[in-house]
C-alpha cells in the first residue's frame, strides 16, 4: 500500500479519536505496529485565527511511524489557508475529516455533512493539495449522510480526481452515529472497486480475525481501528501478523498491560502537564481495565485519578482484586 512516497505492508492504522489519540496514545500504537498515525481533528478555521490549542493538537514528539495531521472544515479556501499555515510543523501528510457526526461540526457544513456535497469534497482536497508542498492528502469519510444518501463512492471518486492518495471509509452513515452492528461492508467494497487509490475499511474491528474478514470480504487494503485499540495497542501487531500470514504474537501479560498504561499516562503528563493530562488519563485507564476482576471498584479508582502517583495505586488495586 502506497501513500505518496510512503510504502506500507497490509495492516492496521489507529483511527483518529478526539480526546483520546494524543501524542502519547499515537506513540504507543506506532510502537506496536500501527502503520501510521493521525492527529485528533484540528479546526482549519481555528488555525487561521491563530488558536494555540490547535498547535498543541498537532504536536507529535517522538514517534516511529509516519504522521498525518487531520483538518476539518467546510470551505476550500480556509482549508487551503490552514494547510499553508501548518507547513512549519513536522508531519508527513494531511488527512481531511469528512466523517465527524457532531452536530456542532455538521452545523458549520464540516465533518460528515460534507458527504452531501461530493463536488465540495473534491474542491477541498484540491485546495489542500495546492498548499501542501507535494505532501500527500488522505481522506476519512463515512458511508454517507443517511440511508437515502449513501454517497461514499461519489465522494471517494471526487477526492481521488482532486489528488487524494488514500481514503478511509467508516461503513456507517452519519444517521447511524456509532450504533452497534450497523457497519456496512458493501459500501467499503463498492468504494474499493470505484477508485485506484488505497482504501482503508473502518468500523467495529475488535480483533485480528475481524480485520482479516473485512479485508477478505471488501478487498480493502488495510483497516483502521479506533475504540478497540484503546487500552490494547497490541491489536496492531496482531492484525499485521494475521493479514500477512505470520504467526499470531503472544497475548500481552497483565504486567505488560499495566506498564503500557503507566508509560502512556507518564508521557501524557510530561507533554500536557498533570492538570490537563489526568482527566483524559481517567478515560484511557478505564480501557485498560476491560475484562479484569473487580471491575466496578477498579472503574471507581480510574475515575479518581488526579495525580500521576495515583496510577501506581490503581495498579496495586488491580493485583489486590485478584488479577495476574
Ligand atoms: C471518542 C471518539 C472520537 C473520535 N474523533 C474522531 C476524529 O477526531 N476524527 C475522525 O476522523 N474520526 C473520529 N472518530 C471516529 C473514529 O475515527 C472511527 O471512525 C470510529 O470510532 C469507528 O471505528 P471503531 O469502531 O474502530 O472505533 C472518533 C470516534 C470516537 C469514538
Amino acid at each position: 500500500m502506497q501513500i505518496g512516497n510512503l510504502t506500507f505492508e497490509p495492516g492496521a492504522v489507529l483511527a483518529p479519536m478526539a480526546g483520546f489519540t494524543d501524542a502519547a496514545c499515537r506513540r504507543l500504537a506506532a510502537q506496536h505496529g500501527s502503520l501510521y498515525t493521525i492527529s485528533e481533528m484540528v479546526s482549519a478555521k481555528a488555525l487561521t485565527f491563530g488558536d494555540k490549542k490547535s498547535a498543541q493538537l498537532i504536536y507529535n514528539g517522538e514517534n516511529p511511524a509516519p504522521y498525518g495531521v487531520q483538518l476539518f472544515g467546510a470551505d476550500p479556501e480556509t482549508m487551503g489557508q490552514a494547510t499553508a499555515l501548518i507547513q512549519k510543523y513536522a508531519f508527513d501528510f494531511i488527512d481531511i475529516n469528512m466523517g465527524c457526526p457532531a452536530p456542532k461540526i455538521n452545523a458549520s457544513g464540516a465533518g460528515s455533512k460534507l458527504m452531501l456535497d461530493p463536488k465540495n469534497c473534491g474542491d477541498i482536497v484540491a485546495a489542500v493539495v495546492k498548499e501542501n508542498n507535494g505532501k500527500p492528502i488522505t481522506v476519512k469519510m463515512r458511508a454517507g449522510w443517511d440511508g437515502d444518501h449513501i454517497t461514499a463512492v461519489e465522494v471517494a471518486k471526487a477526492c481521488e480526481a482532486a489528488g487524494a492518495a488514500l481514503v478511509a471509509v467508516h461503513g456507517r452513515t452519519r444517521e447511524q452515529m456509532y450504533q452497534p452492528g450497523t457497519v456496512d461492508w458493501k459500501v467499503i467494497a463498492a468504494v474499493k472497486k470505484a477508485v485506484k487509490i488505497p482504501v482503508l475499511g473502518n468500523g467495529d474491528i475488535e480483533s485480528a480475525e475481524d480485520a482479516k474478514a473485512m479485508m477478505d470480504a471488501t478487498g480493502c487494503d488495510s483497516v483502521m481501528v479506533g475504540r478497540a485499540a484503546l487500552g490494547d495497542p497490541w491489536i496492531f501487531e496482531q492484525i499485521r501478523a494475521v493479514v500477512n500470514g505470520r504467526p499470531m504474537p503472544e497475548k500481552p501479560t497483565l504486567r505488560q498491560r499495566m506498564q503500557a498504561m503507566r508509560s502512556q499516562i507518564y508521557d501524557m503528563c510530561e507533554e500536557k502537564g498533570e492538570w490537563a493530562a489526568m482527566p483524559q488519563a481517567r478515560s484511557q485507564a478505564l480501557y485498560y481495565m476491560r475484562g479484569l476482576k473487580g471491575a466496578a471498584a477498579l472503574r471507581r479508582a480510574c475515575c479518581e485519578l488526579s495525580h500521576f502517583e495515583d496510577v501506581d495505586r490503581l495498579i496495586e488495586k488491580v493485583y489486590e482484586a485478584g488479577n495476574g
